[in-house]
């Protein structure tokens, strides 16, 4: 079958646009080296044991934004608790964003990351949302450069590693009115981690909410914001307590249609083949590894479908065996099978099968610089 032609979204074509290489960003935000970096046993103990955004590195970027000013103090700082005022909005109101990609470690020592662009056109799309300024895209990678840099020795090399990177920009001003604040503030940490399923590959169990929702229509669903994953709590702690890892969230007008996931975007293969995701509805997070395994699958003539796919018409196909595999993923948990999906009356088991192990093989191999990347998505930091 012939590739089938896709028109790019805002966020894949800004994603795929040419950007500047790390030498040509690298300075605009100079590194102030922390005075008390980990210490070698601190800095063993880290990576030895490496879980998922619990332990992070020596420094942090940062830059400040006020009204009258635009966006100045680019630095490179040691990572330490912030000082704000109990009065900052961001405290009150949640006006906050945030980005998550990664560093990779190739086999030769060089550390790399995925797709820069398409985070920085993310940061900006949710901060738009959010009544929050832009960044320049070029700022964006260059805080990625200047910190993984000052920090390279905490990107791990060990298979299904990386150093986890959240870029985030949070309103600081202090002062309780309901505006959009005159004072934000932007970092990046980092946080060395393994694989975020503890399992490892294995078959996560998915409980689908109903009665709870993480967006709705005209709200912040394809933001990354703070405030929709407060609203994903809830309903995760309740997954939680009936023995599942992760909810699945239903269109809000009719509890028909599948959603996401909490923090991940979710994809339907079929027994004939062809593989279906929910269509982006501007409730939903456009999440760079679904356009990414999108793009692959139509290079490989898979017939790849965006469109609502009802939740009652996925039970009777995995039940009739026409649906063949399910899998959910994002920047942290790549690509994982879900292999129970249960919710009020219903419970159904689904195999794990070759097109989800390829999915994540296809897209490591890229990340890990394993096999050539026909797309320009790896982006050399150092
Ligand atoms: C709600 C939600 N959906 C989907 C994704 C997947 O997005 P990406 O592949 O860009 O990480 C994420 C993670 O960022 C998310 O938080």
């Amino acid at each position: 079958m012939a590739p089938q032609t896709h028109i790019p979204t805002a966020l894949e074509a800004a994603g795929d646009a040419v950007v500047l290489g790390a030498d040509e960003v690298a300075g605009r935000f100079p590194l102030h080296a922390n005075p008390s970096p980990a210490s070698q046993a601190e800095y063993d103990a880290v990576m030895a044991d490496l879980s998922f955004g619990r332990s992070f590195t020596d420094h942090m970027a940062h830059m400040t934004w006020t009204a009258d000013q635009g966006w100045h103090d680019r630095e490179v700082i040691p990572f330490a608790p912030l000082s704000l005022s109990p009065a900052a909005a961001v405290l009150h109101y949640a006006q906050a964003v945030f980005e998550g990609i990664k560093a990779y470690r190739h086999e030769d020592g060089s550390v790399w990351t995925f797709r820069p662009g398409y985070n920085a056109a993310r940061i900006n799309h949710s901060a738009d949302r959010l009544a929050m300024p832009e960044i320049d895209r070029e700022d964006f990678i260059a805080s990625v450069v200047d910190y993984v840099r000052a920090d390279a020795r905490w990107v791990p090399g060990e298979p299904g590693s990386s150093l986890y990177l959240r870029p985030f920009m949070f309103a600081s001003e202090p002062f309780l009115g309901v505006h959009s604040a005159s004072a934000i503030d932007y970092y990046v940490i980092g946080s060395p981690s393994g694989p975020y399923f503890t399992g490892g590959f294995e078959a996560v169990s998915i409980w689908v909410s109903k009665g709870y929702h993480r967006a709705g229509p005209g709200g912040t669903g394809s933001a990354k914001a703070g405030g929709n994953y407060a609203a994903s709590l809830l309903p995760q702690v309740e997954a939680g307590e009936r023995g599942f890892s992760q909810v699945c969230f239903l269109d809000t007008y009719e509890e028909k249609y599948l959603e996401e996931l909490g923090g991940m975007n979710v994809f339907v293969v079929m027994a004939d083949g062809t593989v279906r995701t929910p269509e982006l509805t501007g409730v939903i997070l456009e999440g760079g590894t679904r356009s990414a395994i999108l793009r692959m699958l139509r290079d490989q003539g898979v017939e790849v479908r965006e469109e609502q796919i009802a939740l009652a018409d996925l039970i009777a196909g995995v039940e009739s065996a026409a649906v063949a595999e399910v899998f959910a993923c994002g920047t942290a948990a790549v690509v994982t099978p879900i292999g129970r999906l249960a919710g009020e009356g219903f419970d159904v088991t689904i195999p794990t099968g070759p097109v989800t192990e390829k999915a994540y093989n296809d897209l490591t191999d890229i990340q890990m610089g394993r096999v050539e990347d026909p797309y320009g998505w790896t982006y050399r930091i150092c």
